[in-house]
């Protein structure tokens, strides 16, 4: 094999509770993390030597300050190996949106590299050595529903969603995460929301309960760097939406729809102009 191309879901968090900030700056978590239809496109050719990296993005860095590159430099430090990568990267999902593109791509790259070079995926090497590039790429090394902690990358898999039907916006805004962090240790806002009950409902109930504490701690912070969340959201609402929520750290928020065809009218009828906006499902692990 000399070439591959793989796909890089993007990812929604149904609930996002901030436990604690620590010592090391990152904030102890638990998250409950969703793959989605939307997705980068990853080829990964074989070359002699070295790591290359294009993509169809001119916002993306192509030096090893990319995730992407960053992921195939750990892959050929931890395995011996001859040859180089040539990597291309067909960018669907926005850019530091909340929805882990730059993780998914990395952790497709780590994925399609142990394939092209036919070597076996040790799980919990890979991700060790994803966890020192970015606190969401564990994740996103096989994705599907998760019941995430630590700083993101303790995980457990949850049983399989039946299928959401969703519609994606994001607002033209990037919004860096670690802003958001910081706004969110400005505001000094306590976690109140009942993450147990969400955990026993997605374990145990067949059918998501919405009415259940499904939040994000990091919704608030968000906002004030970013109104136009809070516009969006309500939009979504008057669309039909039986559940909205900002995605990560934002800007992208997300709407839960019963029926397919709801979120393509809605997608159809959006009415903010400069919004990414993309109709997705759910999708079970990978
Ligand atoms: O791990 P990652 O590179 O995605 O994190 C980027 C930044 O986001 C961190 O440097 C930190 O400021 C913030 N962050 C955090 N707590 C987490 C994950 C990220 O404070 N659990």
């Amino acid at each position: 094999m000399d070439s591959l191309v793989l796909n890089a879901p993007a990812k929604i968090n149904l609930a996002l509770q901030v436990q604690k900030l620590r010592e090391d700056g990152f904030h102890e978590l638990k998250m409950i993390m969703q793959s989605i239809s939307l997705a980068d496109k990853i080829k990964l050719s074989k070359s002699s030597e070295g790591i290359s990296l294009s993509s169809s993005s001119n916002e993306l860095p192509l030096d090893n300050s990319n995730l992407a590159f960053k992921a195939a430099e750990s892959f050929f430090s931890a395995n011996q190996v001859e040859g180089g990568v040539e990597i291309y990267l067909e960018k669907n999902i926005p850019i530091a949106a909340g929805l882990a593109g730059g993780s998914a791509d990395a952790a497709a790259v780590m994925r399609g590299l142990y394939k092209l070079f036919e070597l076996e995926e040790q799980t919990a090497k890979v991700k060790s050595l994803l966890a020192q590039l970015g606190s969401d790429i564990p994740y996103c090394l096989h994705g599907g529903t998760v019941y995430a902690t630590g700083r993101g990358e303790v995980l457990e898999q949850l049983p399989e969603l039946d299928k959401k039907h969703l519609l994606v916006v994001t607002p033209a805004v990037k919004l860096a995460t670690p802003t958001v962090y910081k706004q969110y240790d400005n505001l000094a806002a306590e976690s109140e929301f009942n993450f147990e009950a969400i955990l026993k409902n997605l374990k145990f109930e067949e059918k998501v309960n919405w009415s259940l504490d499904y939040k994000n701690d990091l919704q608030p912070a968000a906002e004030s760097l970013c109104p136009q969340i809070k516009e969006v959201e309500e939009l979504l609402k008057e669309s039909g939406a039986e559940f909205t929520l900002l995605s990560g750290s934002g800007p992208s928020v997300f709407a839960v729809y019963p029926l397919a065809k709801q979120a393509e009218q809605a997608a159809k009828n959006w009415p903010r102009k400069t919004d990414f906006i993309t109709a997705a499902e759910t999708i079970p692990s990978y």
